[in-house]
């Protein structure tokens, strides 16, 4: 890699409750973070129009219980900055550059598109197709270069290398004759001697890049699921967590003692990947202690440590939410920091571009 600062980018979007997928694959993963190199955490309000406007006063609402659950969960706002999207307008408007980078191709082959645009695709918003773009500026707005997300965002990442390279490589020469960005160490065909944005490094890793609905192991916990019962929410309180994990699908085998025993029963991989990450273990380790046991001892074990982990968070998060002042607060110190490193980023994009500067 090139020696571009190292910085951590990442968001949710504020549509409904953040769920145990959001918190164990993205929320949870950034915190260790804010103690290695600088951090930018922002709540996507932008992304949140793309399937349809949700009730402004919802939206709103939404996008502090965000902020609340990032600073609940153990973001600190001394040490990273945390804003909502929509409060700094360098991400639209590098988003509409990245619209004339990116090829309609690319998007088209967006996994996540076609999935939320179903068969219904002439009616989808022009924003749900471009999203991806919008995505790939809000990371290189900050020329961050590294993204914690789970496995579903991977596709999109790999869109946001693409259009980094793309733009290096078109405005290579002219990147280099203003003297600005940084020197690729191995410039070869696809990337040029002088570098303005990084390629992004995407960070998936862990025993939770991807949790399943409790219902369907095959599908995604999702924001989006009818059934209520196919996740838990970071709102739920203590009975309903336990009543969710005692209703949770499963097999009628025993645990295995070994992970190859978890292939093709998605539902105990599921379950013992939930434990692993919530107690801070591998798989390995959980089925050290559970193999062959039952799904009738192990259900209690798994509600305890949910429990032990998320009510301390879901009381703060209530806590933080009866002081909307101190969010916002919050959210305001956070533009403005977050407009301080991106101001000067699309300055220099205009200049690269060439588009005419007359203030
Ligand atoms: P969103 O809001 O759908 O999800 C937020 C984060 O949660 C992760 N996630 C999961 N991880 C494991 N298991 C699951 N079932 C699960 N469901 C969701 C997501 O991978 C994500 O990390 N496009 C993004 C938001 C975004 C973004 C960005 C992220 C916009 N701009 C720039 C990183 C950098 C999204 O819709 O995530």
């Amino acid at each position: 890699m090139t020696a571009f600062q190292p910085r951590v980018f990442s968001g949710v979007q504020p549509t409904g409750n953040l769920h145990l997928g959001n918190y164990l694959g993205a929320v949870s993963r950034w915190v260790p973070l804010q103690d290695q190199m600088p951090t930018i955490f922002c709540v996507v309000d932008s992304h949140a129009i793309t399937a349809g406007f949700p009730d402004p006063v919802e939206l709103s609402e939404a996008t502090r219980e965000v902020t609340a659950a990032y600073m609940a969960a153990g973001i600190d706002p001394t040490k990273s900055i945390i804003f909502n999207q929509s409060q700094v307008r360098e991400h639209a408007e590098l988003a509409w550059i990245f619209n004339c980078v990116a090829r309609m191709g690319w998007l088209s082959r967006m996994t996540q598109f076609k999935e939320k645009a179903g068969k219904n695709k002439e009616n989808a918003s022009v924003g749900l197709f471009a999203y991806p773009n919008l995505m790939a500026a809000d990371i290189l707005a900050y020329r961050a270069t590294h993204v914690p997300v789970g496995d579903d965002q991977k596709q999109h990442l790999e869109l946001t290398r693409d259009i980094a390279a793309k733009f290096n490589n078109d405005f290579g020469e002219r990147i280099k004759e203003l003297g600005i960005g940084v020197p690729n160490p191995t410039p070869s065909p696809e990337l040029p001697e002088q570098l303005y944005f990084p390629l992004t490094e995407p960070m998936i890793a862990g025993p939770a890049t991807r949790i399943m609905s409790l219902r369907d192991g095959t599908k995604k916990m999702s924001k989006s699921d009818p059934s209520d019962l196919s996740r838990i929410n970071l709102t739920d309180d203590s009975d309903t967590i336990a009543k969710k994990i005692r209703k949770a699908k499963t097999d009628p085998d025993a645990l295995p003692s070994a992970v190859e025993g978890l292939a093709d029963r998605p539902e105990a991989d599921n379950l013992v990947g939930i434990y692993a990450a919530l107690g801070g273990l591998s798989k390995e380790d959980v089925l050290k202690d559970f193999g062959g046991q039952q799904f009738s001892a192990f259900k209690p074990a798994l509600s305890e440590l949910a429990v032990a982990k998320l009510s301390p968070m879901t009381d703060e998060m209530r806590r933080l939410m009866d002081d909307k002042v101190q969010i916002d607060s919050v959210l305001k110190d956070g533009a403005e920091k977050a407009s301080a490193i991106a101001e000067p980023v699309l300055k220099d994009v205009r200049r690269i571009i060439g588009f005419l500067d007359v203030r």
